[in-house]
Formats: C-alpha cells, sequence, structure tokens
C-alpha cells in the first residue's frame, strides 16, 4: 500500500495526450456548445425517484491548472442535499426487505447530520417516523432543518464510540424501546449503506467516464459506505485496474492505518471539516478496506482553501469534506501523472455550514484566516 504508486494503463494512455483529447476521451461536453439543459429523462417517482443520477463535473480551472482531469461527483444535487441521500434511502430499504419496519413505524439513527436529513426526507415521503440522535458539536443549520423536517431530534454530548453514552448507543436504544421501529445503524451496515454506492453511485461514475475511463478515485470516510462501495464496483469493474485511495482528515485513525498496512491506529488532532473522519474500521469499509491502493493525509489549511478556491474559481459552493475530497483529488492526480483522470465526490454544498465557514470570527477562532489566500478573503462576509 502506498501514496506514491504510479497509475497503470488509463493514465499512461491519457497522459500522451493533450487536456482537450482528454475532455473527448472523456466525452465532457464543450463549454462553448453551451449547457446541457434539456434532458429526455422521464418522471421519478417521488423523493426517492429522485435521488442519485447526479453529474460529473470537471472542474476546469484545478484541472487545467494541473494539467489533469478532476472530476467532482454532484452530490449536493441530490433531493435532499447531499450524499446521504443514497445511503437514507438504502438504509430503510434494508430494513423494509428483513421486515424490520413495517408502514407508520419509526426510523431512528445516530447521524452527523446529513444521513439524518436524508432520513428525515425519506421518511416524510414514505410515511414514518423519524428520531436522530447526533453529537452536539454539528452545526446549528444542520440541527434547525432536521427539525424543520419533522424530525425528532436529540443532540447530545459527543463521547467516544467506545462509551455507552455515544449518540449511536443512545439511538439504538431509543428504537429498541419502541414498537414497530429500527435502528438503521448507518455506520456498521454494508447492505444498506455500503450497497447504495455498490448499486449507484459505482456504476453512475463508470458510465459518465465512458466506461469506467478514470485512473483513479479517491474520497474521504465517515461511515465508508461511500469509499467501500465505489472501490468494490469499480475494482471490480476494472479489474483491478482503477486506483482507490482514502482521503482523511486530521484527527481519524485511517491514513495510519491504510499506511502502515492495518497495524496503527493513530489519532492527533481534530478537523474543521464535518462528516468525515474515523476512529475505527467500520463493518462498511472491512470488506473493502484491502482494495484501497493508498491514502492522503489533508490538513484544514488546504480544505478551507478549496472552499474559497472552488467557490471563486470554479463557482462551486462546496462544504469542507468536498473540499477536501477536491484537494485530495488534485494531488492524487499529480501523482498518477500528467493527463490522468480522477473523480471524487462532492458530499454536500457549504450552505449547511455557512455562519461557520464563511465566518471571520470562526475562521480566526480555528486559525484559519491566513490560510485563505487575501484575493480570497473578500469572500469571508459573515462576522
Ligand atoms: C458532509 C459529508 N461528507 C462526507 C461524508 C462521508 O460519507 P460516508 O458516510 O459514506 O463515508 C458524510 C457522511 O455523513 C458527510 O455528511
Amino acid at each position: 500500500m502506498t501514496s506514491t504508486a504510479p497509475s497503470s494503463g488509463a493514465s499512461r494512455a491519457l497522459s500522451s495526450s493533450s487536456s482537450t483529447s482528454n475532455n473527448n476521451a472523456l466525452g465532457v461536453a464543450s463549454a462553448k456548445s453551451g449547457p446541457a439543459f434539456i434532458t429526455n429523462a422521464p418522471p421519478v417517482s417521488g423523493f426517492i425517484g429522485a435521488i442519485g443520477n447526479t453529474p460529473l463535473i470537471r472542474l476546469n480551472a484545478l484541472s487545467d491548472r494541473i494539467g489533469a482531469n478532476v472530476l467532482g461527483k454532484a452530490e449536493f444535487q441530490n433531493p435532499g442535499g447531499s450524499v446521504k441521500d443514497r445511503a437514507a434511502h438504502y438504509l430503510i430499504l434494508n430494513a423494509e426487505e428483513q421486515g424490520l419496519v413495517q408502514p407508520g413505524g419509526t426510523i431512528v439513527e445516530g447521524t452527523a447530520g446529513n444521513t439524518g436529513i436524508g432520513l428525515a426526507h425519506a421518511c416524510r415521503s414514505k410515511g414514518y417516523k423519524c428520531v436522530i440522535y447526533m453529537p452536539n458539536t454539528q452545526s446549528q443549520e444542520k440541527i434547525d432543518l432536521l427539525r424543520m423536517l419533522g424530525a425528532e431530534v436529540y443532540p447530545v454530548p459527543a463521547v467516544p464510540v467506545s462509551d455507552d453514552m455515544n449518540y449511536n448507543w443512545q439511538a439504538k436504544r431509543h428504537a429498541e424501546k419502541l414498537d414497530n421501529a429500527v435502528w438503521t445503524n448507518q455506520f456498521d451496515n454494508p447492505g444498506g449503506n455500503r450497497r447504495a454506492h455498490i448499486e449507484t453511485t459505482g456504476p453512475e461514475i463508470w458510465s459518465q467516464t465512458n466506461g469506467g475511463n478514470l485512473d483513479g478515485f479517491i474520497c474521504a470516510t465517515g461511515t465508508g459506505g461511500t469509499l467501500a462501495g465505489v472501490t468494490r464496483y469499480l475494482k471490480e469493474k476494472s479489474q483491478g485496474r482503477i486506483q482507490c485511495w482514502l482521503a482523511d482528515p486530521p484527527g481519524s485513525v485511517l491514513h495510519s492505518y491504510i499506511q502502515s498496512g492495518g497495524e496503527l491506529l493513530e489519532r492527533s488532532g481534530g478537523s474543521i471539516t464535518e462528516g468525515i473522519g474515523q476512529g475505527r474500521v467500520t463493518e462498511n469499509l472491512k470488506p473493502d478496506i484491502g482494495l484501497i491502493d493508498g491514502s492522503l493525509h489533508i490538513e484544514d489549511e488546504a480544505s478551507i482553501e478549496m472552499v474559497y478556491r472552488a467557490l471563486d474559481e470554479e463557482g462551486l459552493y462546496i462544504g469542507a469534506s468536498s473540499a477536501l475530497n477536491v484537494v485530495a483529488a488534485a494531488r492524487m492526480a499529480e501523482k498518477l501523472g500528467k493527463g490522468s483522470t480522477v473523480v471524487t465526490i462532492l458530499c454536500d454544498g457549504a450552505y449547511r455550514y455557512q455562519a461557520r465557514l464563511f465566518s471571520r470570527k470562526w475562521l480566526e477562532s480555528k486559525n484559519l484566516v491566513k490560510a485563505i489566500p487575501e484575493h480570497l478573503q473578500k469572500y469571508i462576509v459573515l462576522e
């Protein structure tokens, strides 16, 4: 396992051609031909039907600067606003398939926010009640939104998973006390969460790159569902050719785990990113972690800079985990070589975190103002 492995076939083939021909190989629509506003996709069935089939966006300024293709899967375009809509749908589907919940029942989950938001939407559309436990360190925007969506929300002290009062165990006990209720257990539910990405995200990435015309995939993990599911699908379809790497924020143990070949679980510091970083190998990740080829640690300074760069240079208003993924994808593409193509996940928009990410006071409290280039500091518009 390495973070510097050169990529095989596809990268070399692409690196010999110019940026323009890479775009053609990928089928990237020319900006000159205008955006594809007109679609002939048929109507979909409700909230659930609107999940997925998100665009794969070439980040043009970044890609041109580094001479590679960084492609971001625009998961903020899901109807609940994040990549976790996919997991939410499959968590409920899996519970229904196993007869764990009947019509009118209650879905209970421990979630840092986005899974809860996806679940709250899905529960309204399917007639379930929704109960959410979350660490009280999460942004107020997410807590407010969950309540607006009709969920019963319990922000509880952030304690490690080894503690009985961890938000997940509180959610589990809550479900056990109710009739016709299920704890959907997103962290350790490969048949729900990970499966969402094997059956939807992975196949979409494959077909949107003209049948696997990519060299690498990289993303950070929270539950591990996205990384595990997409990696499993892409590795199988490409017979191992596509490099799949983990991106890790400060405070997460997975980078050290991968770099040490599964020996170390070193934890130090914390991160401004929300929804990612992990202290253990979840059940979602376990079946596929052996397929991961490398990992990159991404510091908060780079992630916050990318929040502002993505806005200024690409017109994309993305959250910090998405920005971390973009930084990681660019670094991976640079390691794989000129002309390589790397896909990552744009997990959600910055709307959910704007009171922090665009607040001078908050940035100062994290000592991050100087990480934002001076010409981009005009976007720090909140006190
Ligand atoms: C903003 C954000 N990014 C990334 C992730 C990580 O996705 P996964 O849980 O599939 O690892 C999450 C998960 O909640 C999230 O909320």
